[in-house]
């Protein structure tokens, strides 16, 4: 199988990345994990990354100010020189110029820890509950100009309860996340997803027939 090269590109700690790479390890899966790319020379992901023998490089963000261009041209650099088709970002916490994300519209992926349109930016575990949502979730989509915001690829939701904190409902979503996002990129590198206008869709898809109904009062 030929298998599509992906890029992950990450700020922190890492754990979407990992659940990439173990999903990638599968024989039949149908990307490799071939580069790691940090902005920051002390995400913790980077060491996640080594471990699991994964190429990693970190082009440093800060020096660029607000250079975007600057920086993403290094970027490019990288993603070209190592041959990437496909990127996901995974708690990449740095925007990028309208013309980056219009160069890979369709090739890059993120992952939001909610149910978009609601709750995108920051602290969106904080929004939410400050909100009195019910349920909650996370979103994987393609990236548009705009943060947080493109075709919905995959999402999954969990419930909110009464004594939920930002802690705790992160924990939860967490999950979902590490869930959904290696099979949307499956979905993508199988080329069973299409962009129509501001929707995607997948081929074979079916909605699930399961209800998730929050309170449960007993
Ligand atoms: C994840 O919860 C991800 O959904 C979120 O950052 C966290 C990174 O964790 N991304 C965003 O908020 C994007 N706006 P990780 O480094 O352990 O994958």
């Amino acid at each position: 199988m030929i298998k599509r090269r992906v890029a992950i590109l990450i700020s922190g700690r890492g754990s979407n990345m990992a659940a990439l790479i173990k999903a990638a390890a599968a024989a039949d899966f149908p990307a490799e994990i071939s580069l790691v790319i940090s902005n920051k020379a002390d995400a913790l992901g980077l060491e996640r990354a080594k471990a699991s023998g994964v190429n990693t490089l970190v082009i440093e963000s800060k020096p660029f100010g607000k250079d975007r261009a600057g920086f993403e041209k290094v970027l490019q650099a990288a993603l070209d020189q190592h041959g990437i088709e496909l990127i996901c970002l995974g708690g990449f916490m740095r925007l990028f110029t309208a013309e980056f994300t219009r160069n890979w519209y369709g090739r890059m992926l993120n992952i939001h820890p909610s149910l978009l349109p609601s709750f995108p930016g920051l602290d969106p575990h904080g929004q939410a509950l400050r909100a009195g949502v019910k349920l909650s979730g996370a979103t994987v989509h393609f990236v548009i100009p705009e943060t947080d915001a493109g075709p919905i690829v995959m999402q999954g939701a969990v419930p909110v309860g009464d004594h939920d904190t930002g802690d705790t409902l992160s924990e939860r979503i967490l999950e979902v996340e590490h869930r959904i996002y290696p099979e949307a990129l499956r979905l993508l590198a199988t080329g069973k997803v299409r962009i129509e206008g501001d929707v995607c869709r997948t081929a074979g898809s079916a909605a699930s027939e399961n209800f998730l109904v929050a309170p449960v009062v007993n």
